[in-house]
């Protein structure tokens, strides 16, 4: 595998790519077997596999935890090895946002909504990160996971707005064995925090048992995954949400195939989502 460092490596190892089909996997690092899921469809769709590793600070707000946020490179190198990547590029924060950097990527109307409410210039971050990425790679397939669900539908919306000559693959949500969905974060979780954040998946599985039983209307739906999450005090919601796909307007009533049920919590210092697809998010 070869590792790039800067922007100027990169294109160079990229320039000897010729007719070959290029998958890219953008990622920040600390990966999981959700990441490795990407990097493994990527191999196979594609002759060649970049990964990106990036701790974007764009898109953390100054409470958040940037500084924190775990880091492993070496175990993450030798896990990207095994999973048989052809490039990845790690560049330092300053190669993607010189001194003087002032251009940002807006997707107005989806970035407001769901985590927006709560991360106001979350996805401006994310937006922006992921254009310079495929700007840089130039991959015709990229991959993201369906855990971010809203990250992916701005990310579509931002490659169908701007013509961007990319197909967007979004891949289901891995779990652990005890239901959580993989997330980088989770490394933050006390064992007692885990067992709290297990209210999340339970919650949306109470939600999809009650539409397999034909209910349709956002409040009942909402309440059960309310009524899950209340059991334990470290479980503090930050929203429940069920919207449509194309624009994450809310819904009154399930609409088969187009259905997005979300949510976000807080458990301890740790902020976790998850959610149910009731529909296809790819292009
Ligand atoms: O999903 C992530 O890890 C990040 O938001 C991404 C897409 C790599 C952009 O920094």
């Amino acid at each position: 595998m070869k590792i790039c460092r800067t922007i100027e490596s990169l294109s160079s190892a990229l320039s000897s790519v010729g007719q070959q089909s290029i998958g890219f996997v953008p990622t920040m690092g600390f990966l999981h077997a959700g990441h490795l899921s990407l990097v493994e469809k990527c191999r196979q769709e594609n002759d060649l596999a970049v990964v990106s590793i990036y701790v974007n600070p764009a898109q953390f707000a100054p409470n958040e935890d940037l500084n924190r946020y775990p880091r492993d490179p070496d175990r993450d190198i030798a896990l990207l090895e095994k999973e048989r990547t052809d490039l990845l590029f790690m560049p330092d924060a300053m190669e993607i946002y010189p001194p003087g950097y002032e251009t940002y990527i807006r997707v107005e109307g989806l970035e407001a909504a769901l985590c927006g409410k709560s991360r106001p210039r979350h996805f401006r971050g994310v937006a922006t990160v992921v254009l310079k990425l495929f700007n840089l790679v130039g991959p015709q397939r990229a991959y993201f996971g369906q855990k971010d669900a809203q990250q992916a539908i701005i990310i579509l919306r931002m490659v169908r707005d701007l013509h961007l000559p990319v197909q967007v693959r979004v891949l289901p949500i891995v779990r652990d064995s005890d239901g959580l969905a993989m997330s980088s974060r989770n490394v933050y979780l006390t064992p007692v925090e885990r067992r709290a954040a297990l209210h999340l998946p339970k919650a949306l599985g109470n939600a999809a048992a009650l539409i397999h039983d034909g209910v349709r209307d956002d409040a009942a739906i909402k309440k059960t995954m309310a009524d899950e999450l209340a059991k334990d005090p470290l479980v503090c919601i930050d929203y429940i949400a069920m919207v449509r796909l194309q624009d994450l307007a809310d819904l009154v009533a399930v609409e088969p195939g187009n259905t997005l049920i979300a949510a976000a919590v807080h458990v301890g210092k740790t902020r976790l989502i998850d959610n149910l697809l009731l529909g296809d998010l790819s292009c």
